[in-house]
């Protein structure tokens, strides 16, 4: 059941491999829920710490390392600052944002590890694994290719082929190769620690059954993982990149620590409690990060992509269980993947929106909105640029900035710039009054149920009552009939504006700021992290917030519309670098250099003949030839093709071709090959037979 006694709320967002920059997808999946679920619950006035940092260890780190060139330190250096500043801009408001480099993580993540260890929870396994002898480490996941053994693709992944999506485990692949060295590995015994996640099952299947208001698409993957039944996870490694297994742990254990560390996903999760911890200690209260992980008050919300639910629904809870001293998440609101023009988003092809470039074009609030309507929360959702730039005209302009443009510039121009009084309001007035009075409610229900998009939808539902309230009341007529009218509707427009610059700010927390502003509009809680200021929050933002004779502030305009060019721009941006990719990840050999020049006569001593292919079959325990017979007209020829690679019989059969008809005969596999075709070769290795219309038997010269 859902938890409603709690005295404080811990949220978390999934920790970013700091590999690389944040894109779209990233966003729409842990993040923007987030920060909106936060600055909501912070303008409620709750105690909240929003906790997130960069997810430095692990084989994604080393990966890309390898890919760049640099050592670990220096990419994860580089990626932190890049996520965090972008995150700055995009009005992230976490409380703290640590890095997973950091000691006190080293320190809490070993403390964890020895606390499990000494409780006898994990198991010891040792077995035989890849090992590069050139580089000197074992070759876990990532770090092997080799020849899949379900579809005999060539560059399958030691988790993973690519090609046919079956899962491997490295000593499975067929001529494994290191991605380090390119070496081939041999078999090497080693020790691992193992969490033993079956002996959770019946634990973590009870706690969860506790949990039915939980996502539809997350109970459904937790309990497909229960019906396949929780397995042992290894979470140690041989790797040189994450922190080390402790050494008295190992000791005890018998086990040589040198080399070995621990597994990115059991310290990753720990690394929001080590942020925890720092948050804490930079706010001088070293020992308040104990209150949001140990005390049941505490409400843990952790935000996710759905590719992480595994972790945080079975694997963390188990391991904060077996701990002891934690309390375990109270929801885990994981949303599905974003795709992107139709298609689905891939860094590795190209096909991605970054947040940094986004950002150097954009506002953040239009992308916070726009993609805010767009969350995969129920299902997989796609993010188009035209549909941003709907979102973003025919709402934010048209809509919330229109209305609160109306409002302010005829209180400017009819009414001297403060708000006028409210005498005897009409019915539509006090009707629109009452509703604004429930809005407050309906929107916070969305917000504590994970309905971010509908939280979304009913804010702009608000300024899309303003809109017609104030064309239904047409203070612009009524100005001139009955003046007190205009004045009524003018208060009241007013007063839906300063409930909108409340409960839009978690939304548009830049342009709710600048709407404060218009208005003059103080006292407004902060809902970015640090110390609260200020008494009107969610729950008076159903009142009216302005009084009568109130004086306001300049009247700006709050969205601009985007031009199609500018969207065309983004579209195309988008295309042309999925394109690049596409040419740089096959590069083309160079062309094959020329030969010395010949004579005409040298030329003239071949005898080039029009053929047609009558019969094309394997040759046995060949792999590289086919046995062709080739209609010449005046005779028949036996012809071996040492094509068999890139052709197969049928794409010959039938076919007009050009042969060499003066060859000396030559014997292969136990066949005579009487001749030889012509084909063009392109740079990358693919053959196209040389075809002609001509009779069989017709000379080519
Ligand atoms: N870095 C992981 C990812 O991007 C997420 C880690 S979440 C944590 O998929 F809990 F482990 F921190
Ligand atoms: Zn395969």
């Amino acid at each position: 059941m859902p938890n409603d006694a709690f005295d404080r709320i811990l949220v978390t967002s999934a920790l970013p491999y700091a590999n690389g920059p944040l894109h779209l997808g990233h966003l729409a999946g842990a993040y923007l829920p987030a920060d909106l679920y936060c600055r909501y619950q912070r303008l409620q006035g709750r105690e909240l710490v929003y906790i997130c940092g960069s997810d430095e260890m692990g084989a994604a780190i080393m990966m890309r390392a390898l890919a760049e060139g640099g050592n670990a330190q220096d990419i994860v250096d580089k990626y932190h600052g890049m996520i965090e500043a972008s995150f700055r801009v995009f009005g992230m408001s976490f409380d703290y944002y640590g890095r997973t480099t950091s000691p006190v993580h080293a320190a809490t993540s070993q403390d964890f590890f020895r606390t499990l260890a000494e409780k006898d929870v994990f198991t010891l396994k040792t077995d035989q694994q890849l090992y590069d002898p050139e580089a000197g480490i074992f070759l876990a996941d990532r770090f092997v290719r080799g020849t899949c053994p379900i579809c005999g693709y060539e560059e399958a992944y030691g988790d993973q082929c690519e090609n046919c999506g079956s899962s491997l485990s490295p000593t499975e692949l067929i001529n494994p190769r290191s991605t380090v060295t390119d070496a081939t590995p041999e078999l090497r015994e080693t020790t691992h620690w193992y969490l033993p996640l079956g002996d959770f099952q019946e634990t973590l299947e009870q706690w969860i059954d506790t949990h039915p208001e939980w996502k539809p698409n997350v109970l459904g993957q937790v309990r497909s993982w229960f019906q396949d039944g929780l397995k042992d996870r290894a979470i140690t490694r041989d790797v040189p990149w994450g922190v080390p297994v402790p050494k008295d742990v190992a000791e005890a254990a018998g086990v040589d620590a040198e080399g070995k560390v621990i597994y990115v996903w059991f310290d990753a999760p720990i690394g929001y409690i080590s942020a925890t911890k720092e948050w804490a200690a930079a706010n001088g209260h070293p020992d308040r990060w104990k209150t949001y992980w140990q005390d049941e008050g505490t409400k843990l919300i952790h935000f996710i992509g759905k590719d992480n639910i595994v972790f945080h629904c079975l694997m963390f809870p188990a391991m904060l269980m077996a701990h002891g001293d934690y309390v375990v998440p109270e929801n885990v609101p994981a949303n599905e993947f974003l795709n992107l023009e139709g298609r689905k988003l891939s860094t590795s092809r190209g096909w991605a929106v970054w947040l940094h470039e986004y950002l150097h074009d954009f506002e953040p609030d239009l992308l916070r909105y726009a993609l805010a309507t767009m969350l995969p929360e129920t299902k997989d959702a796609d993010f188009s640029w035209k549909e941003f730039q709907a979102r973003v005209n025919s709402e934010l302009a048209d809509v919330l900035g229109n209305f609160v443009n109306r409002a302010l510039t005829f209180a400017h121009r009819y009414f001297g710039g403060v708000v006028p009084e409210l005498l005897d309001p009409s019915d539509l007035d006090t009707d629109v009054l009452t509703q604004l009075a429930a809005f407050p409610n309906t929107i916070a229900e969305a917000y504590e149920r994970f309905r971010v998009r509908e939280a979304v939808q009913e804010t702009m539902n608000l300024a899309r009552l303003g809109n017609k309230y104030f064309n239904d009341a047409a203070p612009w007529h009524s100005r001139k009939t009955d003046p007190q009218a205009a004045a009524n509707t003018i208060h009241v427009s007013l007063q839906l504006c300063a409930s909108l610059a409340v409960l839009m700010d978690p939304i548009l927390p830049f342009a709710a700021e600048r709407v404060r502003n218009m208005l003059k509009l103080d006292g407004v809680r902060n809902s970015d992290a640090g110390v609260r200021h200020g008494t009107i929050g969610w729950a008076e933002a159903g009142h009216s917030l302005l009084p009568s004779g109130h004086t306001l502030g300049e009247a700006e305009i709050l969205f601009t519309k985007i031009e199609d060019d500018a969207i065309q721009l983004q579209i195309e941006k988008l295309e042309a670098r999925a394109a690049d990719v596409a040419t740089e990840a096959a590069p083309a050999a160079p062309y094959e250099p020329l030969k010395d020049e010949i004579e005409y006569d040298d030329f003239a001593k071949l005898d080039l003949r029009m053929g047609k292919v009558t019969v094309a079959e394997p040759v046995k325990k060949s792999n590289k030839l086919l046995r062709l017979e080739v209609d010449l007209g005046f005779e028949q020829r036996q012809i071996l093709a040492g094509v068999a690679k890139q052709m197969s019989p049928d794409d010959l059969v039938g076919k007009r071709v050009v042969v060499v008809a003066n060859l000396k005969p030559r014997k292969l596999f136990g066949y005579e090959s009487q001749g030889m075709l012509l084909m063009a070769e392109d740079r990358d290795g693919r053959l196209t037979p040389l075809s002609a219309d001509g009779e069989a038997g017709g000379v080519v010269r």
